[in-house]
């Protein structure tokens, strides 16, 4: 479906880079929100937002990742003034969704945070486009279409020409990713077998690899405790690599990473959650799949 005149962007706090760099490449306006009433906000911390331009009659592209803890809840105020606003349809992009890895009941009594999220971001949602989902079975939890665009294109982008000779990934999960950054960036790919021993700690299994001399560019869906990428580009280094670079879509750098991705010569990580490491932005991806909604 071409894009009609009546389509506005929105952009959640977590995610106004990105929001801004996706009207920009749609060709279409955004409503400014305010998310303060007083200065400092309300003393509780309580989120607050409010429109500051109409909706009525649009096709609103709300965007906002669910991450950290906050944005969540701004995003249902959002989603919730928009429909209340009178916008004829929402298109929800939630450029990271967090809760992802939480997708089953591990435990006994334990919430499957993953499909709750899905069901309350869906309320007042007609469509959702998310991005590096932990697991693409969450698609089909939602209760509206869903859809998953690939980041990877922007990480291949940023490493097309460079100094990279090897695109790695660090575990099984992240393989159909560094495939596809090694197709479209036209480089060799190849992978590590991770073993996670618990939230903070993993261990790469024994593997030969082709690096000594080379620069290889490590690739994965996100970086939280840096603890995956750190032990894949020392396994590198202790096989002779010259260097090491980290990319991932979802840069979220929790607790001591920083330090963790030393073993690193670059990090680079996309605009879904804005970080230091942000480098590329993956608006052409999502304004690409809003262009080609039905
Ligand atoms: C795991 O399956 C994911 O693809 C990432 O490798 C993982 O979540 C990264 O987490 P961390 O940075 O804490 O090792």
């Amino acid at each position: 479906m071409p894009l009609d005149a009546a389509v506005k962007v929105v952009g959640g706090s977590a995610s106004l880079p990105l929001a801004r760099a996706l009207a920009r490449e749609l060709g279409v306006g955004a409503v400014d929100v305010s998310f303060e009433r007083h200065p400092g906000g309300f003393p509780d911390g309580e989120r607050y937002v409010r429109l500051l331009g109409p909706v009525a009659g649009e096709h609103v592209v709300l965007v906002q990742s669910t991450h950290p803890d906050p944005a969540i809840v701004e995003f249902l105020l959002l989603a919730d003034a928009v429909r209340d606003l009178g916008a004829r349809r929402i298109t929800a992009v939630i450029p990271y969704f967090g809760y992802g890895r939480q997708d089953k009941r591990f435990l006994d009594g334990e919430a499957v945070s993953a499909r709750t999220l899905a069901k309350h971001i869906a309320l007042n949602a007609d469509e959702i486009l998310t991005m590096a989902v932990h697991n693409p079975d969450l698609l089909g939890t939602f209760p509206v279409p869903a859809r998953e665009v690939s980041g990877m294109p922007a990480l291949a982008r940023y490493i097309q020409g460079a100094d990279v000779d090897l695109v790695l990934a660090p575990d099984a999960n992240a393989v159909r990713h560094a495939k596809e950054v090694a197709g479209i960036a036209g480089k060799p790919y190849d992978h590590l077998d991770k073993e996670r021993l618990d939230s903070y700690t993993v261990r790469v299994k024994p593997k030969a690899l082709d690096v000594r001399g080379r620069s290889v560019a490590i690739v994965d869906d996100v970086i939280s405790t840096g603890g995956t990428i750190a032990t894949a580009a020392k396994e590198l280094r202790a096989q002779g690599a010259r260097r090491v670079v980290a990319l991932c879509v979802h840069g979220l750098f929790v607790g001591n990473a920083e330090e963790k991705l030393r073993a690193c010569n670059e990090v680079v990580a996309t605009d879904t959650v804005p970080s230091a490491h942000t480098k590329v932005s993956v608006a052409p991806e999502f304004a690409a799949a809003i262009r080609a909604l039905a």
